[in-house]
C-alpha cells in the first residue's frame, strides 16, 4: 500500500491528506528506501545531477522576533550582536564572485536598521558589479511596499520559510506573531514576482506526521520556486533547549516527498542537515536536494550567527567552504552546477515579466546571458 502511494506520487506528483498521512505513519526501512530512489529519479529527470550552489552571508544577527526555537531570538542576551557594513558586504561578494557562485543569499535577523533604503543600497551595489548574479533576500516579514521596492531595486529571490503550516504550532512557537502574517508574506512576494522560496523545520517539539502533512500539502499549493527544509536542533539559550532535535531520517523522508510533490523545485540540502549528520548533506542531495549554500560570512562573525548548536563550518574560510562541498557532491555522484541556478519552470513562465520589469535592461540581460 506505501509503495503504491509512492508510485502514485512519482507518477502523478500529487497525493491526498489521508495518503501521505498513511505513508509517514506506515513507512518501513525498505520503503523508505524505494522512496528516495523515486525522488532521485524525479530529479534526475528536471535538475539531471547538477547541484546549484548559493553563496551564504549572514549579515545581522539582531532580532526583533523572538521565536522560541532560534539562537539569535530577541530574548537570548548571550548573543553577540553583529551587523555587516555595506563594504563588508561588498567584500564577501567579491570572493564569492572568484569562488564561482552566481547567486548570493543575504539573511539576516529581522533588523530595522536594515531599512529599504539601506537595503536598496545593498542591492543595488551588487547588481552595479555582478549584474548577472542573482539576489536571493531572506530578511524575514516585511511590508508588501519593503518587498516591491527591494524586488525593484534587483533582487531576484526571497526565502521565507512558513516554519509550520498548523496555526497552533506555529502560534506556540512564534509568541506575538502572525500566522496568517507569515502566510500573506508569501502570497505577496509571490505576487510581486520573486522566486519565492517557503519550508518548515522537521522534528519541532509537538510536530505529529499531521502537522508535516500539513506542511507538505501547503507546498504543493502554494508551488513556491524553492523550499529550504531542516531538522530542528536546540540551541542551549532557549527555551526548547533541553527538546529531542528533528532526526535525519525524517529529515531525507521529507525531502525525498517534496522533490516527488513538487518536481521543478529548488530544494536545499541545508547546514542543518549537515550538522545532525557528518555526510547530512550528501544524505539530503541523494533524497532529491539539487542547491547547497556554503557560508561566505565573514570568519570572524561566523559562530555569532548561532541559530543552533553545533552549527558546522563556522571556522572555515569561504574557499575552504567551497572546495569542501564539491568535494562531498563529488564524492555522492553528483556535479556542481555554476550558474544562477534558476527553478526551471519559472524560467519559462517569466520571460515576460522580466521584460516589463523596471529595471529592464539588467534584467533582460539576466534572462539570455544564463
Ligand atoms: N529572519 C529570517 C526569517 O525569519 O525568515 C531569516 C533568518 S532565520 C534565522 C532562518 C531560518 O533558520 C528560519 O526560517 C528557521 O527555520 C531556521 N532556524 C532557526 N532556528 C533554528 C533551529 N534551532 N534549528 C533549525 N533551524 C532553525
Ligand atoms: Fe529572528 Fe530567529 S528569532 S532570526
Amino acid at each position: 500500500m506505501v509503495k503504491e502511494i509512492i508510485d502514485k506520487l512519482y507518477l502523478e506528483n500529487n497525493g491526498t491528506k489521508e495518503e501521505l498521512n498513511f505513508l509517514l505513519d506506515n513507512l518501513t526501512d525498505e520503503d523508505k528506501k524505494y522512496l528516495i530512489q523515486k525522488a532521485h529519479e524525479t530529479r534526475m529527470k528536471t535538475y539531471g545531477d547538477k547541484v546549484y550552489l548559493r553563496g551564504l552571508i549572514e549579515f545581522t544577527n539582531y532580532c526583533k522576533r523572538n521565536c522560541v526555537y532560534c539562537g539569535i531570538r530577541r530574548s537570548n542576551k548571550n548573543a553577540d550582536r553583529y551587523r555587516l557594513t555595506l563594504e563588508d558586504i561588498e567584500e564577501c561578494i567579491d570572493i564569492g564572485d572568484r569562488l564561482g557562485y552566481k547567486t548570493y543569499v543575504l539573511q539576516g535577523g529581522e533588523d530595522d536598521y536594515y531599512t529599504d533604503e539601506r537595503m536598496i543600497e545593498i542591492i543595488k551595489m551588487i547588481k552595479r558589479k555582478y549584474p548577472n548574479n542573482a539576489i536571493t533576500l531572506s530578511l524575514g516579514e516585511r511590508s508588501y511596499e519593503s518587498y516591491k521596492k527591494m524586488f525593484e531595486a534587483g533582487a531576484d529571490r526571497y526565502l521565507l520559510r512558513h516554519e509550520t503550516a498548523t496555526k497552533e504550532l506555529y502560534e506556540k512557537l512564534h509568541p506575538g506573531a502572525s500566522f496568517e502574517n507569515r502566510q500573506q508574506c508569501l502570497q505577496n512576494l509571490k505576487e510581486i514576482g520573486y522566486q519565492v522560496g517557503a519550508g518548515f523545520m522537521v522534528g519541532l517539539p509537538g510536530q505529529t506526521n499531521k502537522d508535516l502533512v500539513n506542511d507538505l500539502i501547503f507546498v504543493k499549493e502554494l508551488e513556491p520556486a524553492m523550499v529550504g527544509l531542516g531538522p530542528f536542533i536546540p540551541h542551549k539559550d532557549t527555551p526548547l533547549k533541553d527538546e529531542k532535535g528533528g532526526s535525519l531520517e525524517m529529515t531525507t523522508t521529507m525531502l525525498a516527498l517534496v522533490r516527488l510533490l513538487l518536481p521543478d523545485v529548488l530544494l536545499p540540502a541545508t547546514t542543518a542537515l549537515g550538522s545532525i549528520d557528518p555526510t547530512g548533506r550528501e544524505k539530503g542531495i541523494k533524497a532529491g536536494g539539487n542547491v547547497v549554500m556554503p557560508n561566505l560570512s565573514p570568519t570572524s562573525v561566523r559562530d555569532k550567527y548561532s541559530l543552533y548548536d553545533g552549527k558546522i563550518c563556522t571556522g572555515d574560510e569561504a574557499a575552504e567552504c567551497r572546495n569542501c562541498i564539491e568535494g562531498r557532491i563529488n564524492r555522492a555522484g553528483f556535479k556542481v552546477e555554476i550558474t544562477r541556478g534558476d527553478n526551471i519552470a519559472w524560467r519559462g513562465k517569466n520571460k515576460d515579466i522580466f521584460a516589463k520589469d523596471v529595471d529592464k535592461k539588467i534584467r533582460t540581460e539576466n534572462i539570455f546571458l544564463r
